[in-house]
């Protein structure tokens, strides 16, 4: 049966490991893999802007032998005119996998519903699952483990990195703790999912208003932007709510000394985190954003591997 990638919890956690662990061979040997050569041809779709996406996904299938096909939404009959589950079809007879960046997890479930070929979530409004794959694999580089460590995230809550980080971060055995306002809390329906993952592997949930609380002895602390893409009307409102939970050197001195900050880019340097902060010597950011190649590369030979 097709195996697609639509939210962090469709890994188990062996199966996330896997990833992890290929992902690495991978950094070390970066043409070992070519289950693409022929060459394949890869769909990567983008309804929103992206520049780690793109390139990472474009820049790794062709490393994997194959050749991106890269479609933006202008340019293609999806948005309205094409369902996604009609594109999937036409894709399906041409194309190894899809890879889309949207809004609507609806979307995504309706198009991978509608292939036999792997669907890739490169970004919805719910979940990010591609970056928490690159974060786990930082995460693991500079700590030697997943399992056990605490990881909170402060801001919007209910934006795609937060929800992602209690997926993943629950499969993989972690503490997540999310700080937000009550305005701006993850969905319901996610924190149970999270909390029914962690109780398998070992792994706790806990969702904060207060961030200093959330953050103290966090073995990682993690941000996002404040306005996430769509939410571009919302920027005076969320800026004033959201002010508490900015990553200062006070607020990241409360976690452990040697935390590692993680944030998936780009930045508002002055609103969810400080200068000092994400240029500082506990940010591992430019790995993060160099490991969305490795890991990502290693979902889709995983992916194929499935098939
Ligand atoms: N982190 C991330 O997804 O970056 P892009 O929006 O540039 O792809």
């Amino acid at each position: 049966m097709t195996r697609h990638f639509l939210r962090d919890d469709d890994l188990t956690q062996a199966e996330q490991t896997s990833i992890l662990d290929l992902a690495v061979q991978l950094k070390a040997d970066r043409f070992a893999a070519k289950p693409l050569a022929g060459p394949q041809t890869v769909a990567v779709i983008f309804d929103k802007s992206s520049t780690r996406t793109r390139v990472s996904f474009a820049v790794g299938i062709a490393d994997l032998g194959g050749v991106p096909l890269i479609i933006s939404i202008e340019s293609s009959q999806l948005g309205g005119k094409e369902t996604p589950a009609d594109t999937a079809r036409v894709l399906e007879r041409q194309v190894a996998a899809i890879v889309w960046r949207t809004f609507a997890q609806a979307g995504l479930e309706e198009m991978a519903a509608g292939t036999t070929v792997p669907v890739v979530n490169a970004l919805s409004d719910d979940f990010h699952p591609c970056q928490l794959l690159a974060d786990l694999l930082t995460i693991r580089e500079h700590r030697g483990t997943l399992a056990g460590l605490t990881v909170t995230f402060l801001g919007d809550g209910a934006s795609n990195m937060a929800q992602s980080y209690l997926l993943a971060g629950a499969t993989a055995g972690m503490h997540v703790r999310v700080a937000s306002p009550a305005h701006y809390a993850p969905m319901d329906s996610v924190v149970q999912s999270a909390r029914e993952v962690a109780s398998r592997t070992g792994g706790s949930i806990r969702l904060y208003t207060d961030a200093q609380e959330a953050v103290a002895d966090a073995d990682v602390v993690v941000t996002d932007t404040w306005v996430s893409m769509g939410k571009e009307i919302e920027k005076a409102e969320r800026v004033s709510i959201l002010g508490n939970y900015r990553v200062d050197a006070r607020l990241m001195g409360l976690a452990k000394a040697d935390a590692l900050f993680l944030h998936c880019l780009p930045a508002d340097r002055g609103f969810e985190v400080t200068a000092e902060v994400i240029d500082g010597p506990q940010s591992v950011i430019w790995d993060e954003a160099e490991n969305r190649l490795h890991a990502q590369k290693a979902l889709l030979v995983w992916l194929l591997q499935q098939q």
